[in-house]
């Protein structure tokens, strides 16, 4: 009898222990309830000591939103405790633009200390209309982890010209007209869409906004950087004080480029915007672009910043992975968190958290390492004695892929 309780306690030691391991990048991570994580395309909110990880709450066959967005807690970025969704689809109204079935990518949540909620924004593509509606979705709550309230989708900065635009590229953007290119890719092409062509045919609807992030500078001011002008454009747009809508000051970044998934932090008196390419779910090679200030000039492409000696993680691929958020630690450290997609069974795409490094003339690095890094708790110590610590059978792993 006493061997059946001594097993038994095991046995639950052990899936507990299993729950809350520490999965190495691109492995399944598992919440602690021992379930997969699903929190795609997401950010993280630090909130009283604790970390908020939002993101897509994927389906297993579909990539149209069927629940919304999930969201997880943590003390140590290493046990996440998976929460109620923390924003619903509609599953009552068809009509609604997060109706169950919608597209609702890449949310992140900052916290407004005018108005005292939690902001959420995202891209919403409306059911059924594919990619076309290219909305930006905003959405609000009280308590961090929600639940948080559908407020509006839209277009952005409808009727409205970037700041700087000046009277000579005024000119020069209105005289272009999409007859005149309609063969995409060539070099007048490419210089009307630097120009402003698809800035001047969405001017009065609204600029489309896909891919997104969030930023709050040190001053408190919020900003939206978001892909544009059919992504060919990055767009970083100054929030209300409420952090609920657009005040209309925008910029352009890197015109005609075609970049995606933006991640922007700031460091060494640099702001750095880390892009990718536009390859669908299939990863490409990383971008990289700074400023002195978020107003810019953006200067950039600046190459890849990705390192990797693994064959089946290249750095020409970004490790498999495309940019999420930049994460920056109370300690100072700044994770690189991207996704590894699986669009045939979304639900189980995966995560890449990296540590953000600098080369001895301040340029980021990003290298491969299959182990996730250290938690705030264990700070000082390596990637490799915490994992060890935490399951010394893992060892053998922790050397290449
Ligand atoms: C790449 C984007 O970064 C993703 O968020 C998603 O929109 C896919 N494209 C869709 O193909």
């Amino acid at each position: 009898m006493r061997n059946v309780f001594l097993f038994s306690f095991l046995f639950i030691l052990s899936a507990t222990l299993c729950a809350q391991r520490p999965a190495a990048n691109g492995e399944r991570w598992y919440d602690t309830g021992g379930k997969q994580i699903n929190a795609h395309g997401g950010g993280v909110l630090q909130w009283k000591g604790r970390y908020y990880w939002f993101g897509e709450d994927k389906d297993t066959v579909t990539n149209a939103a069927l629940t919304g967005v999930s969201c997880y807690v943590s003390r140590d970025l290493r046990r996440w405790k998976k929460m109620p969704t923390a924003l619903s689809v509609d599953t009552t109204d068809a009509t609604s633009p997060i109706a169950r079935g919608c597209t609702l990518e890449r949310p992140k949540v900052i916290y407004c200390p005018l108005t005292k909620q939690f902001v959420m924004w995202f891209h919403l593509e409306l059911k059924g209309r594919g990619y076309s509606a290219a909305l930006a979705g905003v959405a609000t709550a009280r308590r961090p982890e929600g639940p948080y309230t559908f407020v509006r989708a839209e277009r952005v900065n409808a009727g409205l010209l970037p700041v700087g635009m000046n009277q000579a590229e005024r000119q020069r953007m209105d005289t272009l007209r999409e007859e005149n290119y309609a063969e995409w890719w060539t070099p007048q092409w490419r210089q009307a869409i630097a120009d402003g062509l698809f800035l001047r045919r969405d001017l009065r609807g609204g600029q489309m906004a896909r891919d997104m992030q969030l930023y709050v500078d040190a001053d408190g001011t919020a900003y939206h950087i978001y892909s544009s002008e059919d992504n060919l454009t990055l767009h970083i747009a100054e929030l209300t004080p409420d952090f609920t809508r657009h005040t209309g000051r925008y910029i352009r970044v890197a015109p005609g480029q075609q970049n995606e998934a933006p991640c922007l932090w700031r460091h060494g008196g640099w702001y750095w915007l880390l892009c990718s390419g536009c390859t669908g779910w299939a990863p490409n090679a990383a971008r990289l672009y700074r400023a002195p200030s978020i107003w810019g000039p953006w200067e950039g492409d600046l190459g890849n910043p990705c390192r990797s000696d693994a064959p089946l993680r290249p750095a020409s691929k970004t490790f498999l992975g495309q940019g999420t958020y930049v994460l920056t630690l109370p300690n100072g450290t700044e994770l690189f968190m991207a996704d590894e997609w699986h669009p045939q069974r979304p639900a189980d795409g995966r995560y890449l958290w990296l540590p953000i490094s600098y080369t001895a003339d301040g340029m980021p690095r990003i290298v491969w390492e299959r182990i996730k890094v250290p938690s705030k708790k264990i700070t000082g110590k390596s990637c490799r004695s915490w994992h060890t610590m935490l399951n010394p059978r893992r060892m053998k792993c922790v050397v290449g892929y």
